[in-house]
């Protein structure tokens, strides 16, 4: 059914949801994170995944292991037996040393147990992106089959990794994401069946955000850390704020 574009269909998310988990307070994508953004009270965080070399969904922000982990070269190229021995918290803080490695499935199941949300950002390993977005879309309804609430949100900067996605899991919610608002940006999100685009909060204008709601699709923010930048996004109508801030915002 085609939506009409002056009434944009429910949003079920929160306007407020943690980016990587809880931020920068504890290592970003492990569990750990996700357990210290529900206790601020953030009923919604994103997380960063992506395939290990034996096809298991994981959380890695990077390409590579080296700035989050103990671990050395492409993330993607390990199995996940390999890196489930990583070391993912201590280069955060000695409190975290030691923490793992999350796969998507233990946040899910966190974020399932208490009832939260979760904005899945798709970060395919370089030439991994049409495989890695059919793998969020089946790994997610395999997960979410049967729970109350909402199903993910499945988001990617690349439209290759959003039409894996759609490819098997055409039923569960798509966002672009932005870094700039690029030539056709509103037509690939289009395209891509997305119910919204999420940009960098540097690069949103009033009339982007009201071009987007125009169209039918809802307009959500990263990584936004600043008080002034949230007042000037709200004040335009933004949706939903990613932030790192998850000491600082009290969320809805
Ligand atoms: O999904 C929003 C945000 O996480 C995108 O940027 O680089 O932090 O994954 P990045
Ligand atoms: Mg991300």
């Amino acid at each position: 059914m085609k939506s009409d574009p002056s009434t944009p269909s429910a949003w079920p998310y929160p306007h407020w949801i943690a980016h990587r988990g809880a931020g920068r307070l504890a290592p970003e994508n492990t569990l750990a994170a996700f357990r210290l953004g529900a206790q601020h009270g953030y009923r919604m965080a994103e997380c960063d995944a992506k395939l290990s070399a034996d096809g298991v969904l994981f959380l890695l922000h990077d390409d590579t292991l080296e700035r989050t982990t103990n671990g050395q070269g492409l993330g993607g190229a390990l199995p996940w037996a390999a890196l489930s021995q990583l070391d993912a918290g201590g280069w955060h803080s000695r409190a975290y040393a030691g923490e793992p490695p999350a796969t998507l499935e233990a946040v899910a199941r966190h974020c399932l147990a208490n009832g939260h949300h979760l904005n899945i950002e798709i970060k395919p390993s370089p030439g991994q992106a049409h495989a890695t977005g059919e793998a969020v879309g089946r790994e997610a309804t395999r997960l979410w089959a049967g729970a109350a609430g909402a199903p993910p949100l499945l988001s990617s900067f690349e439209p290759e990794a959003l039409a894996g996605a759609r490819a098997s899991a055409p039923q569960l919610p798509r966002g672009l994401l932005l870094e700039t608002l690029c030539d056709g940006w509103l037509d690939t999100a289009l395209g891509l069946g997305c119910v919204a685009v999420i940009c960098d909060h540097e690069h949103w204008t009033a009339e982007a955000m009201a071009r987007t709601r125009q169209a039918g699709l809802r307009t959500l923010a990263y990584t936004v850390n600043e008080p002034a930048d949230v007042a000037r996004l709200e004040a335009w109508g933004i949706d939903g704020i990613i932030t790192d801030r998850v000491d600082l915002f009290a969320p809805d």
